[in-house]
């Protein structure tokens, strides 16, 4: 298999700088060209940089939200050039992505002068989204069609966990290979095999959807926030819907796209069938309203006498007026019943049953014309569109024969693919595996890539060894056991803590190591607020020290555990999911973790023992030793200010990981790896030793409070974030005895913890914040 070490992009716009910001990510230098700008007959260049457009967009990928890099550092990974006096440099490569604009003849070009200055074996790829593979190499030689391959990278290509390829007719196995394994491991992707058709899986159908949503709300007269309503939660799509998604996409990609995909489709396509002129699109984009980034696009915000408004455009008269409230009786409904949505049929039921079934059985159409296998499309709807279930699982959950019966009385033509899996669906799981309808009308064991293991494979023929309601401990093999959080968002509560007492009893007496995981897409949203509020409600101040109390002995108990203990976070790990990871021997973390200490963002203070673990890590490090305050004074920069660091890499440098924490880069391998690295540290495993503190105490509280009071004069922090960055000072100054020169324990930190937190929660500000962080899901600012 061709190795890839050195590669380059080639193409610095959006998705080129993006692609290789992230292959900087991974820790590989990157190439990245572009034109020369403004070149005049005689190849004079007016700028004075030859390569300014290669520079300025990695200076604008330094300030783009979301990051397009995991730390900021990674940017000095990538070399700006152009492609007029440096594109001999891609002989060093040993992948050339082209990520230039996307013009047919453009693309060819390029490519012969790559042919002539790339090295024998290296690999080409196009991150085309429109055009076909076989088209891009007409009439290129077979040295490079044999080299050949599309990768298709989603925006932004951080983030987006799909990529899709595509092999040419002539292209080398050993290729697909090569690109597949570097884009797994390296890059973190999920990649999906297509054929070489128009959009491939994720576009084709979701250009559909998107385009069915469209025409069917100008037919139906449903409102734009009555659709994006409709098509969000009750479908298992993103709240953008879909209007709301078009506008951040960008509202003058889709006609250049619905055009190259109907030039190419064949007359008897369905897509072809739902073309219509829509004038309104056509004018919004001709006056600049082209989405989030023109003046707005179905949504705009409009500034009313120093208030910011936002405003809807009305489908049939063209006006925008504010948003309203829209109360719709199947907007409270789940994915998961999402045939009572279709059996509802009120207005709004029946337009997301439009949308939703001819997109449906537009998918089953498309198999095996897009991929021979149902899975992938479903992993592309899953993965490219942020679906919560691809559309073969959603037809499983409407049930097969009731959609085929539904189509069949509105006169849509049922495909081979809807007829064959009637009778038993199109996935059916059974103890040891879950089984999808092939081709052949048969069933094939649905396979992970080599080493990927989920817990659900584990859980569907398992017993949990121990379990509650907001956790289970699972055997996961080789004397490893998996603590899984499986309360709504991961949060933590005094079931937790039971079942993390007694897990360590158990794996002490029968297992070898802990791993701490599950497959939700966040690791732990932090300790159970609503509880914590109800507790404080009803003034049940006991309670709640007395959860405080068990949640810092259960997290002793799992540091000093006689065993080692590997946290494998993904998504969030906030408060006290933070806390388990500093709790832990190791962690193997998912690049994508956002983790911190954030309890003052709700008016509250770190009591799990997170200001402790912060303390110690920060005293520690040789940078932070002069004098008794550094180490303090950065714990308290970072708590007070409720830091969340946007990436694992990004946590190493905040100290919720330590140097020797790894990163996986595919979420799907976050287990396996955990599991590893658990095992590696179960010979010679010693518990770690208490540390000890000698803090700075009252003098420290000085500097704090007057750093407190000025961001608070100059409305840097609100008035309740300086009281609550008091509490933070107190306990990270070691409370009004400590001394420099006298040394406290663990316990008389964890003291100050409870202390501090015990006044704060009853503040009426600090309520208010956690109040409405429950109702809205947004901190207050008070
Ligand atoms: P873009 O317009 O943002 O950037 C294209 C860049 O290519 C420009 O900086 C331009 O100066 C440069 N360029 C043009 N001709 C060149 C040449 N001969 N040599 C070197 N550089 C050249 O385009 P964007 O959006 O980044 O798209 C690039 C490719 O990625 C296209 O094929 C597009 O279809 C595909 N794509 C785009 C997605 C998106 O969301 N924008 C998503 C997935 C694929």
């Amino acid at each position: 298999m061709n190795e890839i070490k050195n590669i380059c992009v080639i193409g610095a716009g959006v998705m080129g700088s993006g692609i290789a910001a992230h292959i900087a990510n991974a820790g590989h230098r990157v190439l990245l060209f572009d034109i020369v700008p403004n070149t005049n007959s005689e190849g004079l260049c007016s700028a004075q940089d030859r390569s300014i457009i290669a520079k300025s967009a990695i200076k604008k990928l330094l300030k783009t939200n979301p990051e397009p890099f995991t730390h900021k550092r990674n940017a000095k990974r990538i070399v700006a050039l152009n492609i007029d006096d440096h594109l001999s440099q891609i002989s060093e490569c040993d992948w050339i992505i082209e990520a230039i604009v996307e013009n047919i003849a453009l693309k060819q070009a390029l490519y012969t002068r790559i042919e002539a200055l790339r090295k024998p074996g290296s690999i080409v790829s196009s991150n085309t989204s429109t055009i076909l593979l076989s088209t891009l190499v007409k009439g290129m030689p077979p040295r490079f069609t044999e080299d050949f391959c599309i990768t298709h990278f989603f925006n932004p290509p951080r983030y987006m966990r799909l990529m899709e390829i595509v092999k040419g007719e002539h292209t080398k196995n050993s290729v697909i290979d090569a690109v597949n394994q570097f884009c797994d491991y390296r890059l973190g992707k999920s990649v999906v095999s297509c054929k070489d058709s128009p959009g491939f899986i994720a576009n084709r159908l979701g250009v559909f959807w998107i385009y069915s949503a469209l025409v069917e709300a100008f037919d139906s007269g449903i409102s734009v926030e009555e659709a994006d309503i409709i098509l969000a939660k009750p479908c298992g799509v993103p709240k953008t819907g879909v209007f709301a998604l078009m506008d951040l996409v960008g509202l003058d990609l889709l006609p250049n796209v619905i055009d190259s995909m109907l030039a190419a489709l064949p007359a008897d396509d369905a897509f072809v069938a739902i073309k219509r002129e829509l004038p309104l699109l056509l004018k919004m984009i001709d006056q600049g309203y082209t989405g989030r980034k023109g003046k707005g696009g179905f949504y705009r915000v409009k500034t009313v006498q120093g208030a910011k408004v936002k405003e809807v455009i009305d489908l049939h008269t063209g006006h925008y007026a504010p948003v309203k409230r829209v109360d719709i009786a199947g907007s409270k409904i789940n994915v998961n019943n999402i045939k009572q949505l279709f059996e509802l049929e009120d207005k709004a039921s029946s337009y997301a049953w439009r949308v939703m079934s001819r997109t449906l059985a537009y998918a089953t159409q498309l198999v095996p014309q897009v991929a021979d296998d149902i899975n992938a499309v479903d992993e592309a709807m899953r993965l490219g569109y942020n679906w919560k279930l691809g559309p073969f699982e959603l037809i499983d959950k409407i049930g097969a024969r009731w959609f085929k019966e539904k189509l069949q009385a509105e006169n849509i033509a049922i495909s081979a693919t809807l007829e064959a899996a009637v009778a038993q669906g199109f996935y059916k799981k059974d103890e040891a595996q879950i089984l999808s309808l092939n081709t052949q009308g048969g069933y094939s064991s649905v396979q992970r890539a080599a080493g990927v293991v989920m817990l659900s494979d584990i859980k569907r023929n398992a017993q949990a060894i121990l379990s509650n309601p907001s956790a289970s401990l699972w055997d996961i093999g080789d004397g490893v056991v998996c603590f899984e959080f499986t309360s709504k968002m991961n949060s933590l509560d005094s079931d937790t803590m039971k079942l993390l007492h007694k897990s360590i009893l158990e794996v002490s007496s029968n297992y070898q190591a802990m791993v701490i995981y599950s497959d939700a897409d966040n690791f732990s949203a932090g300790a159970n607020l609503g509880l914590a509020m109800f507790a404080a409600n009803i003034a049940a101040w006991p309670e709640i020290a007395s959860i405080v109390q068990a949640g810092q002995q259960a997290y002793k108990a799992l540091k000093y555990s006689p065993f080692p203990v590997v946290s494998a976070p993904c998504g969030m790990a906030l408060g006290g999911g933070c806390e388990i990871l500093l709790h832990s021997d190791a962690i193997q973390a998912h690049i994508e973790t956002y983790s911190g200490l954030v309890e003052a963002g709700v008016g509250l203070v770190p009591a799990w023992g997170g200001c402790k673990e912060m303390l110690h890590r920060w005293m520690n490090d040789p940078h932070y030793t002069k004098g008794p305050i550094a180490g303090p004074a950065k714990a308290f920069e970072l708590i007070s200010m409720a830091t969340v660091s946007k990436s694992a890499e990004q946590a190493k440098s905040n100290k919720v990981m330590r140097p020797s924490d790894t990163i996986t880069m595919n979420r799907y391998r976050l287990l396996a790896d955990a599991k590893q690295k658990a095992l590696s540290l179960v010979e010679h495993y010693k518990a770690p030793s208490e540390p000890s503190f000698n803090l700075p105490g009252p003098s420290a509280k000085a500097v704090f409070d007057m750093t407190i009071a000025s961001y608070v004069r100059s409305a840097k922090a609100t008035k309740h974030d300086g009281v609550v960055a008091l509490e933070i000072a107190e306990i990270l100054s070691g409370g009004p005895k400590a001394d420099p020169q006298v040394t406290q324990s663990e316990d008389e930190i964890l003291a100050l913890e409870r202390t501090s937190f015990m006044r704060i929660i009853r503040h009426p500000d600090s309520l208010d914040r956690v109040e409405h962080i429950l109702l809205t899901g947004k901190p207050l600012r008070n």
